[in-house]
């Protein structure tokens, strides 16, 4: 398994983490915990039966017990765990799985876009984040995020850059800022010029 970002997803969690892989795809994240013996337990599930077929037919090649869940988000979920990880999957799916009951005290989460909407949804469940992580994968930034239930605040800086304090992350945020800056109307370049400066201070941070 030669996955970044599924390295540092597996790093987030702990040795007495009971993990639930939501969108487990063909398994990967799972086989790298238990071959690696990262955790006490992994449950999988997928909305995709075909996704699921092929995690089953790897977590059985190396003799690894994860059960197997049918499910879109939590629904078909009847198993407990204190470790929910989604990743690979956009904001706006993400959140719609969290708005569930069952969540438990711990995410590690890792969407492919906006993540200033995943932040603020993130507190908006009355979820502290804990920790993020950038990685630079096929040629694309993604950030992982820990979260535990607390309810405390963030600030607005903190909830658009995060607090991976990765400062090629955020250079790459400005010069991509930049090229947009010469593209839109004068409201959104004002937001951005304010983005830049604030992300300057950042990239400057000793
Ligand atoms: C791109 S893959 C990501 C796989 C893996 N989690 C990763 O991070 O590499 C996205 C997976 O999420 C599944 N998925 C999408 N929406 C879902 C939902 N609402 N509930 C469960 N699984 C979902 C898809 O079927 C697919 O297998």
């Amino acid at each position: 398994m030669n996955s970044e970002r599924i390295k540092a997803i597996a790093k987030m969690v702990n040795q007495d983490d009971i993990v639930l892989d939501v969108g487990c795809d063909h398994g990967y994240l799972g086989m790298y915990l238990l071959k690696n013996n990262l955790c006490s337990k992994v449950y999988a599930s997928d909305i995709s039966n075909n996704a699921l077929d092929v995690a089953k037919k790897n977590y059985q090649k190396y003799h690894l017990d994860i059960p197997c869940y049918l499910s879109d988000g939590l629904n078909n979920i009847d198993v407990s765990f204190n470790t929910l990880v989604i990743s690979g999957m956009g904001t706006s799916t993400i959140l719609k799985i969290l708005d569930n009951p069952k969540i438990p005290n711990k995410l590690i989460l890792g969407s492919n876009n906006d993540y200033y909407k995943l932040r603020k949804g993130i507190y908006k469940l009355g979820y502290y984040i804990k920790e993020e992580v950038v990685i630079l994968e096929n040629k694309h930034y993604y950030v992982i995020i820990t979260a535990i239930k607390d309810n405390k605040k963030v600030s607005y800086k903190e909830l658009l850059f995060g607090k991976s304090h990765n400062k090629e992350y955020y250079q790459y945020l400005y010069h991509k800022n930049q090229d947009i800056i010469k593209k839109v109307p004068l409201l959104k370049k004002l937001k951005l010029i304010y983005e830049n400066k604030l992300l300057k201070g950042l990239i400057e941070k000793k």
